[in-house]
């Protein structure tokens, strides 16, 4: 049996950890891209301990360089990459009039030019071998707004933006590109964002029907199905992941 090869970004924490981890048990070699080393080697490490095949690669995904130069580094390890899960993000949560141009830059550089970065670098690859799954990590936040959250919001839409039309341009290549767009999720991004902004995890699980946050194994599930054989005839699609807190 091939045993195909994952490329995941932000693997070395939240959502993209359980991703790796998930895809790993599956029987994915995973190349656990991030520019946090010491996590990206815990996830290779818990990874490994499960019986799995994983490598950690230095990635930052807001420089294109860095991405070819981690691309190169993957290839090294494991000759192909038939996956691609863009998962790394960042947010600041703030009124938009209280922003300032750094953050906006730094908001859309790693949600958004990190994603166009990385397709860049992985989709010929992916049209040589004829085979290829992309799965890109939205947020709610891009189909239904979020306070305090503008620029990530734009951004994010810009990632179903660029999901669709990709999914498009490279069905003749036999690649399928869809979106997951998690609700609020238990990850240390979300503790971060909950930080200063007391009271918010106890609101939202108020307000979400499922009465809980999703947790990290949550996404990794509808990332697991788009990358599934069983999704082939799937592409251009975004799938919420929020317990019913959104239903489009
Ligand atoms: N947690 C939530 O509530 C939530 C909700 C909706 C969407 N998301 C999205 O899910 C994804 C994962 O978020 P998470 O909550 O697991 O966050 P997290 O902070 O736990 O993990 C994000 C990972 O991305 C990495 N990263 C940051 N900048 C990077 C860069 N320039 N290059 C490479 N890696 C970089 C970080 O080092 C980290 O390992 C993000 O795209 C986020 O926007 C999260």
């Amino acid at each position: 049996m091939v045993q195909h090869v994952a490329f995941v970004t932000g693997a070395g924490s939240g959502i993209g950890r359980e991703i790796a981890r998930l895809l790993a048990s599956r029987s994915l070699k995973i190349i656990v891209a991030d520019i946090n080393m010491a996590g990206a080697e815990e996830t290779v490490s818990i990874i490994k301990e499960n019986n799995g095949e994983a490598a950690a690669v230095y990635c930052d995904v807001t420089n294109l360089e860095s991405v070819k130069s981690a691309v190169q580094d993957s290839l090294n390890y494991y000759q192909q990459i038939d996956v691609l899960v863009n998962n790394a993000g960042w947010d600041k949560v703030e009124p938009f009039l209280k922003s300032e141009p750094d953050t906006w830059k730094r908001i859309i550089d790693i949600n958004l030019m990190g994603q166009i970065h990385t397709c860049k670098a992985i989709l010929p690859l992916m049209i040589e071998s004829g085979y290829g799954k992309v799965v890109n990590i939205a947020s709610d936040a891009a189909r239904v707004g979020s306070s305090g959250e503008a620029v990530y919001s734009a951004a994010k839409g810009g990632v179903v933006a660029l999901t669709k039309t990709l999914a498009r341009e490279m069905a003749r290549h036999k690649i399928n590109i869809n979106c997951v767009a998690p609700g609020p999720s238990n990850t240390p991004l979300f503790q971060e964002i909950g930080s200063y902004n007391e009271g918010l995890a106890g609101a939202l699980e108020k307000a979400i029907p499922f009465r809980r946050l999703a947790q990290p194994e949550d996404i990794a599930g509808a990332v697991a199905y788009f990358v599934s054989d069983e999704a082939g005839y799937v592409t251009g699609q975004t799938l919420s992941v929020s317990g019913g807190l959104t239903m489009l």
